[in-house]
């Protein structure tokens, strides 16, 4: 995190479902629940943060109980509309696809790119910044989850992670079989000339969809709408059969900010994608 201290390593948890059995709800369960959550990591679990992923109207619910909802929320993308009429284009951009061998390494650079990211933010202790970094445990812990799902239903567990272009670019992704949706985990992009980057992000957000689209899944979601992915999406938008700007997608996941020094800080904005710790619509 980026606050006026400087950056910050700190410990942080993610919470990823909250559920009270239909039968029990409304008798303050899961408030009661929570506010013993936030009593540990505030004491025992050491937690200078934490993120809470939720949909529907729910963030009032946990924004009585201290979680505060972020701006940012998950952008999810009908597959067959995007690969229309869009099957053939960008196939000049060599890609890679790909496995688990790769990720651990990818992982390294891209926390290293997220700690040089920091570096350059301007944050207050009234604005402050944070990521989720995307270490390898992080993201092939949600990599075992598609593995484990894919065997029992499918008897096949994913291949591929995602694509590279060369060592300037990289996508990794992560399949929710049951909800059947490929989830982006992260995209990593260091190429300076603004055309070259801008059709690289694209090709290998189409990859995404095209992975999406051999698994016959219905969807593909994101959680970054940083610019180079909002204007690859656009491209991607006008090339299909898409007739709505990315803009007027409807975002329907959100994630509530709670911090330890709740009160001190206004506002909160998160660099990247962080759908690391999160990636299930199931
Ligand atoms: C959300 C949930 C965990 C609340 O559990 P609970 O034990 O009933 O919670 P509490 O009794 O402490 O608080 C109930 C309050 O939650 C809020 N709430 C519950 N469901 C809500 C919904 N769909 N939309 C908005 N607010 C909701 C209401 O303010 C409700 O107050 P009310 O009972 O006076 O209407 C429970 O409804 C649930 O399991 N829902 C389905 C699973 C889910 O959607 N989880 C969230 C994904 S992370």
């Amino acid at each position: 995190l980026n606050d006026s201290r400087g950056i910050l390593e700190e410990r942080g948890y993610c919470i990823t479902s909250v559920v009270t059995a239909l039968p029990y709800r409304s008798h303050g369960l899961a408030s009661n629940l929570l506010r013993n959550v936030a009593q540990w990591l505030d004491g025992p679990g050491d937690a200078a943060v934490s993120i809470l992923y939720s949909g529907g109207e729910l963030p009032t619910f946990y924004d009585r109980l201290g979680w505060r909802v972020s701006s940012d929320s998950e952008v999810v993308l009908s597959s067959n509309t995007w690969l229309q009429n869009v099957q053939s284009v960008y196939t000049d951009i060599e890609l890679r696809l790909l496995e688990d061998a790769d990720i651990a390494e990818l992982c390294l650079q891209d926390i290293e790119a997220f700690r040089a990211e920091a570096q350059h933010a301007n944050a207050t202790n009234e604005v402050a910044r944070l990521t989720v970094l995307p270490t390898a445990d992080l993201i092939r812990c949600q990599h075992a989850n598609s593995d484990y799902i894919g065997d029992l239903w499918h008897g096949e567990a994913p291949q591929n992670r995602g694509s590279a272009y060369a060592d300037e670019a990289w996508i990794y992704w992560c399949h929710d079989i049951r909800g059947r949706c490929l989830y982006i985990q992260h995209i990593h992009i260091s190429i300076q000339d603004d055309t070259k980057r801008h059709d690289v992000v694209t090709a290998l957000i189409l990859s995404a969809f095209r992975e999406a689209e051999i698994w016959n899944f219905t969807t593909l979601a994101t959680w970054d709408l940083r610019l180079d992915t909002r204007l690859a999406l656009e491209t991607l938008a006008r090339a299909s059969a898409m007739n709505t700007t990315v803009r007027g997608i409807k975002r329907e996941q959100k994630m509530s900010i709670r911090w330890r020094d709740d009160g001190e800080k206004t506002t909160s904005t998160v660099m990247g994608n962080e759908t690391f710790a999160w990636n299930s619509r199931s």
